[in-house]
C-alpha cells in the first residue's frame, strides 16, 4: 500500500460522548497556508486598492479577526453565519431573494450559486464598500464534476481508479470557477452508496470505503491546491457528513439507520481522509442517524469530528437543513432547531434563515451563549482570512484560468474516456473497424446535448457538449449515420440497411442526482421496446447505457452481445465514446460499484460479511432467493479491456508476519492479447477467523499497469501491519494474530481471484 494509504484504518473512529460542560470550542491556529494566525504574514499591510480596503482588513490576520468580534454587533455576527443565495442557480426548496439589503446590513456572510466575475465583483463590492465593517463575503457553488468544462459525474470517475486524474479535473475545476469568483465548492461528494435506487449515487465515488478516501484525499488536493490562498484555489468542502448514501429504501433523505461499526469501518473514514488532506468545511448531511439529524450530531460534528480528529474549519450545514430539524421531530421552533445546530457546531446556515431568527431568541431563552456564536463567527472569519480575502477581495474574480481552453478539452475527453466501462464484448464486437458506411444510430440519448452533461453540470451550459452523435460524425466523416430517437423514427429507418446498430439507452440526466431516487432503477419500457426490435433484426449492436447509477435489465444484457457503461460523459462525451467503440483507446474503466441483475438483491457490494449458511443453490437452507441468483449482475471491478492482460501470479512475502512487519504482495501479468493496453489489479483481505466477523472482502489497494502486446510486467503491493488491522469489539484499531488470505484479482468476482495466505504474528 501506498504511505498514508490506511491512516483511514489506522485512526479508525470511536466518538467518545462528552458531556457538554467539558467541551469548551478552543480556537488553534489553522495548520497551513498562508494567513496562518498568530505568524507574520507578507500580506498584512498590501497596498491600498482601487477597490477600496477597508482599514481593518490592513491589520494583521489576528488582530484583525479579534478587533472585528469586538467590534460587531449581535446581527453582524450572526450575519456573518448566514448563507444565501443570490439567485443564478436553484439547488433547493426555498426560493432566493435579493441579498442586497441584507449585504448592506451586514446581516450575509456568504452568498451561494452566483458566479461569473462581474456578478460576484458587484455582491462584493456591496459588501466591502457599503455594509459597516467592510467584511468580505464568500462564494461558495456546486462545482461537482467541473464548472464550465464538465468532466464525468463521481461516480464515472470514479471507474478510473485513478488518483491522479481525480485530482487532475478538480484541479481544472478550481481554475475555472475561481476564475469566476467562486472561493469555495460544495464538493467533494464521499458519500459511499450501495444502493442504486439513490439518484445521488451519481454524485459519489461508489461502494467502497478505500476507493473514497483516495478520491477524498485526491479532490482535496487539487480543489486546495499548496495554500488556500492561491487565487486558482478553492476551499474544498467535503459532504455529506455522514451516512447519506444509506438512506431507508433509497429514498432521498430518508432517515439512516447503520451501525456505529459501520460508520467505523464505512461511512467516517472518508471523513477523516478529507480533514487529514486539509479540507476547508464539511457539510452535514440532511439524514439523521438513528434518529439524530446529522445537522444536530453532537458526538458526531463536536465530539468526532472537531474532538476527535481535531477539525478546525468551517462546518456548513445543508440547503434550509437547520429549519428541518422542526420537520425532523427534534426541535420545536427555529430558536430550538438554530440552538441544536450551533451546539453541534454547524457554522453556517445555508438557507434556513433559522441563525438569523432563531439564535437572538435561543441566546435569550439561554439556549446558546454569545461564546459560542463568537466561535463560529471566529472559524468564518478565518476561513475568508486563508481564502485571501481580507487581503483582496476580488482576488478570485480576476484571475485567469491557468490552462489554455483546448487542454481542458483534452483532460475532459481522457477523463470520459476513462470513465466508461466495457460490461460486456461478445464476439469480441469491438473494437469496430473505420470502414463502415451506413450505421444506425437509435434510442433517446442519441443527440441529446445537455443530458450529456448529467445531473449536476455547474456552470457548464450544454451548448459545448459533444453528443453521441456528433462524435460518431468526427470520427466516421464519410458515414450515412441513420438517427431514430423513438419507436416512430424507427419505423422510418431500415435497420436492415445498417451495417452496424448502436443503441443509445439510459437515463435523462435529470433521473439521477439529488431527489433523484427511483424505486425502479431499470430503462423505461418504451427503451425496451426499442431495443428488443433492434436486436430482435440480427444487425450486429451495441448497446451505450448512459446513467448516473447501475441500471437494473438483464434483459438487456442477456440479448445484447455488448454493451457499455457511459455514465454521464460530460463535455466531450461523444468524442470519448467514438475512441472506445473504434479502439483509439483501450476500454479502461471498471465499475466502482456492484451492478445488481434485480432490484429485489439491493443492497449488494462486494464487502458483505459472511453468513452462517453461505449461499449454496444445492442447499434450501442457505443464504439465497428463491427467483433470482445471489450473485450480482457484474462484480465490484468489473471492466473488460481490448488487450488480454492477465494475471499469471501472485506472491505474498513474507509467509508471516510479526509486529511491525510488512508485507509485499507481488502480482506478475502478462499481455497474451494482440494490443498494447492497461489493466487496473485490486487487492482484498480476508480475515477468516476474527473475534468480529471481518468482511468476506476488503479492498486495500489497487493499481494500474500498461503493457504492450507480448509484454510481461509485475505490480507491487506493500501492506503493513495497520491493514490487518480492525476495530475490535470497543471499536478501537486491533492486529489479531492468525491467518488472512490476500485475494488479488482484476474484479471482486469470486472466479477470478487468486488467493494466497499469510500469517500473521503478534
Ligand atoms: C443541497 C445538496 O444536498 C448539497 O449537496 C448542495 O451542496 C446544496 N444543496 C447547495 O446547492
Amino acid at each position: 500500500l501506498r504511505e498514508g494509504g490506511l491512516a483511514g484504518r489506522r485512526a479508525v473512529a470511536r466518538w467518545e460522548i462528552q458531556s457538554q460542560e467539558k467541551w469548551e470550542p478552543v480556537f488553534r491556529p489553522a495548520l497551513r497556508g498562508e494567513g496562518q494566525i498568530g505568524r507574520p504574514s507578507p500580506f498584512d499591510f498590501p497596498p491600498r486598492r482601487a477597490e477600496g480596503l477597508h482599514p481593518r482588513r490592513r491589520r494583521s490576520p489576528v488582530t484583525r479577526i479579534d478587533a472585528l468580534i469586538a467590534d460587531m454587533t449581535l446581527a453582524e455576527k450572526i450575519g456573518q453565519l448566514v448563507m444565501v443565495t443570490a439567485g443564478q442557480a436553484t439547488t433547493g426548496p426555498v426560493a432566493a431573494s435579493d441579498p442586497v439589503a441584507l449585504l448592506r446590513e451586514g446581516r450575509v456572510g456568504s452568498l451561494l450559486n452566483l458566479w461569473g466575475a462581474a456578478e460576484t465583483r458587484a455582491m462584493q463590492r456591496i459588501a466591502v464598500n457599503e455594509s459597516r465593517l467592510g467584511i468580505p463575503l464568500f462564494f461558495g457553488f456546486d462545482v461537482i464534476h467541473g464548472h464550465r468544462t464538465i468532466f464525468p459525474i463521481p461516480l464515472g470517475e470514479a471507474a478510473a481508479f485513478d488518483a491522479d486524474l481525480w485530482e487532475a479535473t478538480a484541479r481544472t475545476a478550481a481554475e475555472e470557477a475561481s476564475a469566476e469568483g467562486v472561493d469555495l465548492t460544495f464538493a467533494p461528494m464521499l458519500d459511499v452508496c450501495r444502493d442504486p435506487r439513490w439518484g445521488r449515487i451519481a454524485e459519489g465515488p461508489g461502494e467502497d470505503p478505500l476507493v473514497t478516501v483516495r478520491m477524498a484525499e485526491a479532490k482535496v488536493r487539487g480543489f486546495q491546491g499548496d495554500a488556500l490562498s492561491d487565487p486558482r484555489s478553492v476551499a474544498a468542502t467535503a459532504k455529506h457528513f455522514a451516512a447519506y448514501g444509506a438512506p431507508t429504501a433509497g429514498r432521498d433523505y430518508a432517515s439512516v439507520d447503520v451501525s456505529e461499526r459501520t460508520l467505523c469501518e464505512v461511512y467516517l473514514p472518508p471523513f477523516e481522509a478529507a480533514v487529514r488532506s486539509g479540507a476547508a468545511a464539511i457539510m452535514p448531511a440532511f439524514n439523521d442517524v438513528a434518529g439524530v439529524p446529522m445537522t444536530a450530531h453532537v458526538p458526531l460534528l463536536r465530539d468526532w469530528l472537531r474532538g476527535r480528529l481535531g477539525f478546525e474549519g468551517v462546518v456548513i450545514s445543508d440547503y434550509n437543513a437547520i429549519a428541518e430539524l422542526i420537520a425532523h421531530g427534534v426541535a420545536d421552533d427555529l430558536a430550538e432547531a438554530a440552538s441544536l445546530a450551533l451546539t453541534a457546531g454547524v457554522d453556517i446556515d445555508m438557507m434556513s434563515l433559522a441563525y438569523a431568527q432563531g439564535l437572538p431568541e435561543a441566546l435569550a431563552r439561554g439556549l446558546v451563549t454569545e461564546a459560542q456564536i463568537d466561535a463560529s463567527v471566529r472559524r468564518v472569519l478565518v476561513l475568508k482570512e486563508r481564502l485571501g480575502l481580507f487581503d483582496d477581495p476580488f482576488r478570485r474574480q480576476s484571475s485567469q484560468a491557468g490552462v489554455v481552453a483546448s487542454a481542458r478539452r483534452e483532460r475532459a475527453r481522457e477523463a470520459a474516456r476513462r470513465a466508461i466501462v466495457l460490461l460486456k464484448n461478445d464476439g469480441p464486437l469491438l473494437p469496430l473497424a473505420r470502414s463502415y458506411e451506413r450505421i444506425a444510430l437509435v434510442g433517446p440519448l442519441a443527440d441529446a446535448r445537455s443530458d450529456m452533461l448529467g445531473p449536476w453540470a455547474g456552470a457548464g451550459g450544454p451548448a459545448a457538449a459533444v453528443t453521441i452523435l456528433e462524435g460518431l460524425r468526427a470520427t466516421l466523416p464519410d458515414c450515412r449515420i441513420d438517427v431514430a430517437a423513438d419507436a416512430a423514427a424507427l419505423g422510418e429507418t431500415d435497420i436492415n440497411a445498417a451495417e452496424f446498430v448502436i443503441l443509445c439507452l439510459g437515463e435523462t440526466a435529470r433521473m439521477s442526482g439529488e431527489a433523484a431516487s427511483r424505486a425502479e432503477p431499470g430503462l423505461p419500457d418504451d427503451q425496451r421496446a426499442l431495443a428488443e426490435r433492434v436486436l430482435a433484426s440480427g444487425r450486429p449492436a451495441v448497446a451505450l447505457l448512459s446513467s448516473g447509477r447501475p441500471l437494473v435489465a438483464p434483459w438487456l444484457f442477456e440479448a445484447a452481445s455488448c454493451v457499455l457503461a457511459t455514465w454521464f460523459l460530460g463535455t466531450q462525451a461523444g468524442h470519448a465514446i467514438a475512441d472506445i467503440l473504434f479502439g483509439r483507446a483501450d476500454a479502461t474503466g471498471r465499475l466502482p460499484v456492484t451492478w445488481p441483475r434485480a432490484i429485489g438483491q439491493i443492497p449488494i457490494f462486494a464487502g458483505q460479511r459472511p453468513s452462517g449458511r453461505p449461499a449454496n443453490p444445492k442447499d434450501p437452507y442457505t443464504s439465497t432467493y428463491l427467483d433470482c441468483p445471489v450473485e450480482p449482475q457484474f462484480a465490484f471491478g468489473h471492466g473488460l479491456s481490448f488487450s488480454g492482460i492477465v494475471i499469471t501470479g501472485v506472491e505474498a512475502e513474507p509467509g508471516t508476519v510479526r509486529r511491525g512487519g510488512r508485507v509485499t504482495v507481488t502480482v506478475g501479468l502478462d499481455n497474451r492479447g494482440g494490443r498494447g493496453g492497461e489493466e487496473t489489479v485490486f487487492l482484498f483481505l480476508r480475515d477468516p477467523v476474527a473475534s468480529v466477523a471481518r468482511p468476506v472482502l476488503e479492498l486495500k489497494d489497487f493499481a494500474r499497469i500498461g503493457l504492450a502486446p507480448g509484454d510481461r510486467g509485475v505490480l507491487r503491493f506493500r501492506l503493513d501491519e495497520a491493514a490487518f488491522a480492525f476495530p475490535g469489539s470497543d471499536l478501537e484499531p486491533v492486529v489479531e494474530p492468525g491467518a488472512f488470505e490476500i485475494c488479488v484479482g482484476t474484479s471482486a468476482d469470486p472466479a477470478c481471484l487468486r488467493r494466497v495466505t499469510i500469517r500473521f504474528e503478534g
